[in-house]
């Protein structure tokens, strides 16, 4: 964590990326971005929801021209090659050239989807991020990876492109919808399972603050989960060692989030995929079986589900496992925790190979 920078932010440098917590976008934070940008030309893409809601305020306050303003579809389901396709046509047409600077406004769909444009338009322009969901604060918009869905599965095209500035500013959590708050904060629950004791004890102890949306207990909740996102990114960006900790619960989830053919949010699927991954670990005699327990309260505490919805069959959830990225020489790998606080494997790059059987007993369990 730096001091100075942006008045009154709490700053982190992390591969050429300056991310600030804390300035409002309407003083500090938006003065900090036309800063940032300069002379160039910035041109802005936001979804349909967040673009009326902020995104024509901070394209004012920054001077793009409304031609340069560029809206997509709010959802999951629109991030994909279409949109990619759609969005750098419109570039293009409209003359945007290598001088230029996107500005990513909205929860990590925008940013991973605008992420993705900035990475390939021209062979990589540079990016600023205003996420403006709370898994985009904590999470998406911090370390670089951008990219879109396919048929095949989640992310399975895109790039590493670390954004210049990340600018989040918690006043905007206020619009966003409780349900994708909760989603949110499944991956502030992953960071604390990934982190210590303490900071899963102190999440525990701050759900009742945390639902309520009060301000100093939330400001606190990002802290803390970004300087772990920040941490792991820093000593392994790539992602070969450390950073496969961040994939707890996400083998799992990602394949629900899958078959649940985005009926279910990320968040909510990373829920129950920290339990349903909770589970596999006990089977295997990797955990302890209260961790199960601790981790399942945790969630419903945060009001998030535990188990895979009667809806979704064990099949479908287990053929999807296999597309995941996480998927090496067919081998499907999980970042399963031995305790919370200890990611397991380490000596082999925190991937364990899990059998079927137990992938179906465990989901089976869930429910
Ligand atoms: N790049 C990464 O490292 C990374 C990490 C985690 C997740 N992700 C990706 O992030 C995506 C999920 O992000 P998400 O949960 O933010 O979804 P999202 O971007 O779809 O946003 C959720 C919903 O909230 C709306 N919204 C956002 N901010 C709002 C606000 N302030 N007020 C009102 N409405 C608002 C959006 O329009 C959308 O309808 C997934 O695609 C996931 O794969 C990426
Ligand atoms: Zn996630």
């Amino acid at each position: 964590v730096r001091s100075g920078g942006i008045p009154g932010a709490v700053m982190y440098e992390l591969h050429g990326s300056m991310i600030a917590l804390g300035p409002a976008l309407e003083g500090i934070g938006g003065d900090a971005i036309r800063e940032r940008i300069g002379e160039r030309r910035g041109v802005l893409i936001s979804d349909s929801n967040v673009m009326p809601l902020y995104g024509h305020k901070l394209a004012d306050r920054l001077g793009v021209d409304p031609a340069d303003r560029f809206p997509f579809p709010a959802g999951e389901g629109n991030k994909n090659r279409i949109e990619w396709s759609r969005l750098t046509n419109a570039m293009l047409n409209r003359g945007v050239g290598r001088d230029s600077v996107v500005i990513a406004v909205g929860g990590g769909v925008a940013g991973d989807l605008a992420g993705f444009v900035a990475a390939t338009y021209m062979r990589g322009i540079p990016f600023i991020q205003v996420p403006t969901s709370l898994l985009a604060m904590l999470d998406a918009s911090i370390g670089g990876k951008t990219g879109v869905d396919t048929p095949a599965g989640k992310n399975l095209v895109g790039a590493f492109h670390h954004p210049e500035l990340v600018l989040i500013d918690p006043t905007t959590l206020r619009t966003l919808p409780q349900r994708e708050y909760r989603a949110g904060l499944a991956e502030a629950l992953k960071h604390s399972l990934i982190d210590s004791a303490d900071h899963f004890e102190w999440l525990n102890a701050n759900t009742t603050a945390l639902t309520a949306l009060d301000a100093e207990t939330l400001a606190q909740l990002l802290r803390r989960s970004l300087s772990v996102k920040h941490r792991v990114v820093l000593a392994d960006e790539r992602e070969s060692g450390v950073r496969k900790t961040l994939n707890a619960g996400h083998t799992i989830g990602h394949a629900v989030e899958s078959a649940s053919e985005f009926g279910l949010l990320h968040g909510e699927c990373v829920a129950i995929g920290l339990v349903v991954e909770a589970r596999i670990a006990v089977a295997l005699d990797i955990a302890k079986p209260a961790l199960i327990e601790r981790i399942s309260v945790a969630a419903q505490s945060l009001n998030l589900p535990t188990a895979v919805p009667e809806s979704i069959g064990v099949d479908a959830v287990i053929a999807a496992t296999r597309s995941d990225k996480k998927a090496r020489a067919g081998a499907v790998e999980y970042a399963l925790l031995h305790d919370v606080g200890h990611v397991a494997s380490a000596q082999s790059g925190y991937g364990t190979a899990v059998p079927d059987e137990v992938v179906r007993d465990a989901i089976e369990g869930s429910r």
